[in-house]
């Protein structure tokens, strides 16, 4: 069982839309899937509740630690847990990170965004785990871009080279429940998901999976 942690200081950066994406990005790939939520906010699991497949499965820590959930989720088989953490440099964020194989750190493209997360790309190499900076509600502008990449060097961590742009897709799919990709197939949105998933993958060392029958 592989184990993604989300994670940046910052609020509202995107770590829960990124989470879910991911998940289900890994889920239409053939994943046995879950999320867990450790955000006390529960927005991941807000959207569960707005959602109508039952896949990825979310769970809320309430009445069980990390490592107990964990646990059973990989007594159940999953391939691919995803948790969301707050934004905060809280201690369930360290704790996430240990139990993880790969930290990715969201943030967004600006000066006030990139300074936050010096504390967050921290906690990943403390831990020793695998990291990575996914650039998210980016303009389709290079320019600004191409100066956070700039900015972000310094952490000498993998930036995915796919930056997810700032579009309505997002919030318009979470509001049913959905994500991008399952809102509008084929979409920019879409495919950036679709990128953002392939260089996680090459992160996390998957090449090929089988296909799942059912969700832990
Ligand atoms: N690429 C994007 N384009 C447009 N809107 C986005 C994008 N990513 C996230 N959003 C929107 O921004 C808001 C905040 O996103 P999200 O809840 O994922 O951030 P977060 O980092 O998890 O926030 P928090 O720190 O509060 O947990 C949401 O309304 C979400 O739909
Ligand atoms: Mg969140």
């Amino acid at each position: 069982m592989l184990v993604i942690t989300m994670a940046s200081r910052k609020g509202g950066v995107g770590k829960s839309s990124c989470a879910r994406a991911l998940a289900v990005q890994a889920l239409i790939d053939g994943m046995r899937t879950a999320i867990i939520d450790a955000d006390p906010q529960g927005t991941v699991l807000a959207w569960a509740k707005r959602r109508e497949a039952k896949a990825p499965a979310v769970y809320s820590l309430e009445g069980s630690t990390l490592e107990g959930r964990l646990e059973s989720l990989q007594k159940a088989s999953a391939d691919l847990v995803v948790i969301d953490t707050p934004p905060s440099i809280h201690p369930i964020i360290g704790m996430a990170a240990q139990a993880s194989d790969l930290v990715l750190v969201v943030t967004g493209p600006y000066p006030d965004d990139l300074s936050a997360i010096g504390s967050t790309v921290q906690i990943a190499k403390g831990q020793g785990r695998r990291g990575g900076i996914i650039l998210n509600r980016t303009p389709s502008k290079a320019a600004a871009l191409q100066l956070a990449r700039g900015a972000l060097a310094v952490f000498d961590l993998p930036i995915c080279p796919t930056a997810i742009v700032q579009r309505v897709a997002h919030p318009y799919s979470s509001s049913e429940g959905m994500t991008a990709q399952e809102w509008e197939p084929g979409g920019s949105a879409a495919k950036e998901v679709e990128e953002l998933w392939r260089w996680t993958k090459a992160l996390l060392g998957i090449k090929a999976v089988e296909v799942a029958e059912a969700t832990p």
